[in-house]
């Protein structure tokens, strides 16, 4: 099954009647695989990961195991909608762990930006191999691979995430039951499927988190600016309706402090940036004219409601010259 490929005739996945049609062939595909057996997935939250999920859930019940690892670089809110959705509503057997203090502490002083990405990523698997290790039994690995992964990594465009990174002696079989669907697809499934449609249709959020929009050594308080100051730019952006119209939007938090007056006295504190861009392929950007109404008030609540922040910034740059994320 790990070696099916998109037959070229198959019909784009754009209705409901065909996803149900998908997730009905792939529950069986996924039974017939796994038999009696235990999966073991890594729960991000983000679109793939959650459908992949969501429809194993639905196969195979409680023989799969999902590891949810805040690594404390999620958005406000992202670990309590996973235990939400996941524990709570689909009755999963989910494994939460908050490492927080873990990546925080490994991270601490650490300011080049490629040094963070690659702490990061090697706590992470680190992290979850502790925990498969404590579970008994598992045979398979799930894993959120789509269509384009493949394609890439078959034109040596980006190296495919596969169990790549997982110790040797972690030896999975893997189950991918959504690696013949572009993303468009995924979604379209995940909506079948009864997830919600904000955890379905979210905007991309990198691997690092908010751990590369907190340029430079992370601390634990302009992390936490980082965080606020993203909630309260979501929550405008979805009152205003620039939700789902503006492809990727967030708050950038650097270590520089300027001087400003808060209740009439000095205040020495951070700068926080806006960036709202839009694009087809990610490797041009351009920038989201925000009405200035809306960026005023979106000014005087993060000045106001975020502590440590005493100036809001937009960020007019197109990619290139920047690109989208600050490291
Ligand atoms: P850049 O900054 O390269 O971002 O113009 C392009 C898109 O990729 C996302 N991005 C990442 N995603 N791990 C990820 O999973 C990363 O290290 C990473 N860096 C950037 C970024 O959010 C944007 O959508």
């Amino acid at each position: 099954m790990n070696n099916d490929r998109r037959p070229d005739d198959m019909v784009r996945i754009t209705t409901p009647e065909l996803a149900d049609a998908f997730i009905e062939e792939q529950v069986e595909a996924v039974r017939a695989q796994v038999g009696d057996r235990k999966v073991l997935l890594a729960l991000s939250g983000g679109v793939d990961s959650s459908v992949v999920a969501a429809l194993l859930i639905r196969a195979i019940g409680d023989q799969l195991t999902c590891v949810h690892v805040n690594h404390g670089l999620l958005r406000k809110g992202e670990p309590e909608q996973v235990i939400e959705v996941f524990r709570n509503q689909m009755k999963a057997n989910l494994v939460y762990v908050d490492a927080t203090d873990r990546f925080l502490d490994k991270l601490a002083g650490v300011a080049d930006p490629e040094t963070k990405r690659k702490i990061i990523g090697g706590e992470f698997i680190e992290v979850f191999a502790e925990e498969a290790r404590k579970l008994d039994g598992i045979e398979f690995l799930a894993q959120g691979t789509i269509w384009p992964d493949i394609l890439e990594s078959e034109q040596g465009i980006k190296a495919h995430h596969n169990a790549g990174g997982l110790p040797e002696d972690m030896n999975f079989e893997l189950v991918e039951p959504v690696r013949i669907l572009f993303k468009d697809e995924v979604r379209v499934v995940g909506e079948r499927l009864g997830l919600p449609h904000g955890m379905v249709y979210r905007q991309p959020f990198p691997g690092p988190g908010l751990g590369v929009r907190c340029p430079g050594a992370i601390t634990r308080d302009r992390l936490e600016a980082v965080r606020e100051s993203d909630a309260i730019l979501r929550e405008e952006f979805a009152k205003n309706g620039l939700e789902g119209k503006v492809w990727q939007y967030f708050t950038v938090v650097p270590d520089f402090k300027s001087t400003g007056i808060k209740d009439g006295k000095r205040a020495f504190e951070w700068c926080c940036i806006v960036r709202a861009i839009n694009t087809t392929d990610v490797m041009q950007c351009t920038v989201e004219n925000i009405p200035y109404d809306l960026m005023c008030h979106i000014t005087d609540r993060i000045t106001h409601e975020v502590p440590g922040i005493n100036r809001v910034l937009y960020d007019y740059t197109p990619k290139p010259t920047g690109t989208v994320e600050f490291e």
